[in-house]
């Protein structure tokens, strides 16, 4: 049967949508520097990083929010500052992906199938219980950022890489006020 001539422009229309995609994808990846095999991989790696920070960003708010006793005050304004450098860092890690070319982050389930960050609902977590557990997970970030400036500086995305630079100093930042808020009188280890 003879087509129409709407049938046969869906029809190409469909087509160049489907090769479309993957040639802008290698253009934006071109534009930006990066080589595009490499794109994949560094894309990855952003996208465990969204969901790594935004897990983060909620574990943080969720003590923020349930904190209590003596220092209430203090550990309630630290972690709100924590919580407010963790959300700054999703949109600019999420848009160089995009910048690139790849899918980033869809949903909330997607965010919990990348996460590496654990959750904790307990209802009865100490105070200080909380804060040393926000230190380990800010330090394994900052290996995990590092791990991510690799991939980036390989894939010679330099303006990743620099932006990268920039989270780990926040992060360890983060890890050293949790440190030395949670330091028992003659403790040195970190
Ligand atoms: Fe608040």
């Amino acid at each position: 049967m003879k087509k129409t001539s709407s049938e046969s422009l869906r029809e190409t229309g469909s087509v160049r949508a489907r090769t479309s995609v993957p040639r802008q994808r290698a253009a934006l990846a071109a534009r930006s520097g990066v080589e595009s095999e490499a794109v994949k991989d560094v894309a990855a790696s952003l996208n465990t990083l969204v969901a790594d920070v935004f897990a983060l960003y909620i574990k943080t708010k969720n003590f923020h929010w349930h904190v209590s006793g003596p220092h209430f005050r203090d550990y309630h304004e630290l972690l709100e500052e924590h919580a407010k450098e963790l959300f700054a860092m999703v949109d600019p890690i999420a848009e160089r992906v995009r910048k690139l070319g790849e899918p980033t982050i869809k949903s909330i389930s997607n965010i919990a199938r990348l996460q590496r960050v654990t959750d904790n609902d307990a209802d009865d977590l100490a105070p200080e219980d909380m804060l040393t557990e926000l230190l380990e997970d800010n330090k394994n970030l900052a290996l995990r950022l590092r791990e991510a400036h690799e991939v980036c500086s390989e894939a010679r995305d330099l303006a990743t890489a620099s932006l990268i630079e920039n989270w780990i100093d926040e992060t360890e930042r983060r890890a050293w006020f949790l440190f030395e808020t949670t330091r028992r009188p003659g403790s040195t280890e970190h």
